[in-house]
Formats: C-alpha cells, structure tokens, sequence
C-alpha cells in the first residue's frame, strides 16, 4: 500500500514536472494578447503590412525563413490544414488513407475526423516540423469539418461528428502546447464555449459578414481572457469601427482587392 502511493507520487511530480517545463518555453514567448498587430501571408496571400504576428504556410516555408522573422522580432504562426488533405502536400499520400470520400475544393479531400486517432501521428509530426521550423504557434485550419456533417464524411451529420471534432481540438491544444506550440482556433465558432480554455487566440474569416448585426460576439470569451482575435473581411468595406469595439484585430481587401488593408 505505502509503496504503491510513493510510486503514485513520483508519477505525479514527474508529470507536473514535464508539463512545468513545457509551459515554461511556451511562456518565454510574448504572448499574443488583445490589440497585437498581424501580417497575414499565408492563405496565398503576400500582406506588406509588418505586424508582430505573421502567419506563415508551414510547408512551403524554410526554416531559414522562420529563423529571419524571429530574429527580426516577428511572433511566427504556422499555418496547415488539419481537416482536409491536400494534393499539394508532402504527405498528401499518407493523409488521404483516412480521408473521406468527400472533396471540399478540387484536389482537397475533408479528413474523416471519425478516425482523427488514428491519423494524429500525422499532424503531431507536422506540429514537430513546426518546433523544428523555430514556429511560436500553429493555426489549423479546416477544424469545422463537422458542420459539414455527411457532405465532409458519408453517413455522418453534424451532431455525431461534433464529439469526434471537440476530442480531435483538444487533443491538438494539448500536444501543440506539450510541444512548447501555442494555437490559434480557426473559425468553428460554434465550438468556442468547449474550446476557449485550451486555445491560445484565434483567427476567423468572415464574422462581419456572417454575424447577425455584423457583430463578432461569439468571440467575447477570447477578448474576456484578454487573447488576441485576429479577423479577415473579404469585402472592401471593414466595418473597422465594429471591430475595434469588438477587439478584433481586422484586415479587408482595399479597392482594387489586392492587398489587405488594417483597421
Ligand atoms: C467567423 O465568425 C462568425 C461569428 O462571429 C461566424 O458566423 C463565421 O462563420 C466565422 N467564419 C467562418 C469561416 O467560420
């Protein structure tokens, strides 16, 4: 009996150790609180504007190139998706042997999130190659696969796949930040409520433009724990003044939609 609860012990301090030390490297970032400035160059997109933030492709990108903008001061998010697999990818062909037979955009395919344990070797490797890269965060995108329902995986809808795609974004906090990551939640707003305590900021595309009155409510919970939400509008119009209010750091299309504008 004493021995079993020293053993128990000593598994407790080793683990409240290891989580000491990872919390350790993630906090010797400067965190990205409200008000931080971005540039947004992944997407395809090539935003002159110099931010604190920029978010970068993790594939594309060279750990060179990582290294310049950290050295220059920069707070380096890298960006994959995690719910589809796409053509254009390294990995491509080991991330469609658990895709679904459905395509989101010509040479996408929606990952079948029902499996999301059996292919997170896959995305935890990505996250290595971030850490390796020197990336501070990770943004992973195609996470609201589940309000696809049967047309992201057949036979499914959006409530049975809403368990699979709550344990697949915990699961991804939880190892991007045992990692020294931090994480952005990208769009799947829906799912704030389950998620705000394990994300670290997060981007959306849109809430002007789809939010009952224009107004971005749903991301109160992030401004209330004073982390940063990062937005994009893809009209030329950025209601800027909503979304100071709403502590959304905003870009839009100027004129000519060639290049982002901030509020
Ligand atoms: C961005 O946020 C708004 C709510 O504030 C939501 O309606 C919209 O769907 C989000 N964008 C995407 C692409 O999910």
């Amino acid at each position: 009996m004493y021995s079993s609860i020293v053993q128990t012990l000593a598994v407790v301090a080793s683990l409240a150790a290891y989580s000491v030390d990872a919390t350790a490297l993630r906090r010797s970032t400067k965190r990205l609180s409200q008000g931080t400035s971005w540039t947004l160059e992944a997407w395809g997109y090539d935003d002159k504007s110099k931010g604190y933030m920029i978010d970068i492709d993790l594939q594309t990108k060279s750990k060179d190139y990582v290294k310049s903008l950290a050295n220059g001061g920069q707070y380096v998010v890298c960006y994959f998706s995690a719910g589809t697999a796409e053509d254009w990818r390294p990995d491509y062909l080991a991330m469609m042997e658990y895709a679904s037979q459905n395509s989101r955009y010509p040479g996408e395919h929606w990952m079948d999130i029902t499996r999301w344990s059996s292919f997170k070797h896959l995305i935890k490797a990505r996250m290595e190659e971030a850490v390796e890269k020197g990336c501070h965060g990770i943004e992973t995108d195609n996470t609201d696969a589940y309000e696809y329902g049967s047309t992201a995986v057949k036979g499914e809808t959006k409530e049975s796949l809403k368990p699979y795609q709550i344990a697949y974004l915990r699961w991804m906090a939880d190892t991007a930040h045992d990692l020294g990551l931090e994480i952005a939640l990208k769009n799947t707003v829906d799912l704030i409520p389950d998620l705000i305590d394990h994300m670290d900021y997060a981007i959306n595309e849109s809430c002007a433009k789809f939010s009952a009155n224009s107004y971005c409510s749903n991301y109160e919970a992030f401004v209330k724990q004073d982390k940063a939400v990062f937005g994009v509008e893809y009209n030329t119009n950025g209601d800027c003044k909503d979304a100071q209010a709403e502590g959304i750091m905003r870009k839009y299309k100027n004129s000519n939609g060639n290049q982002w504008v901030n509020c």
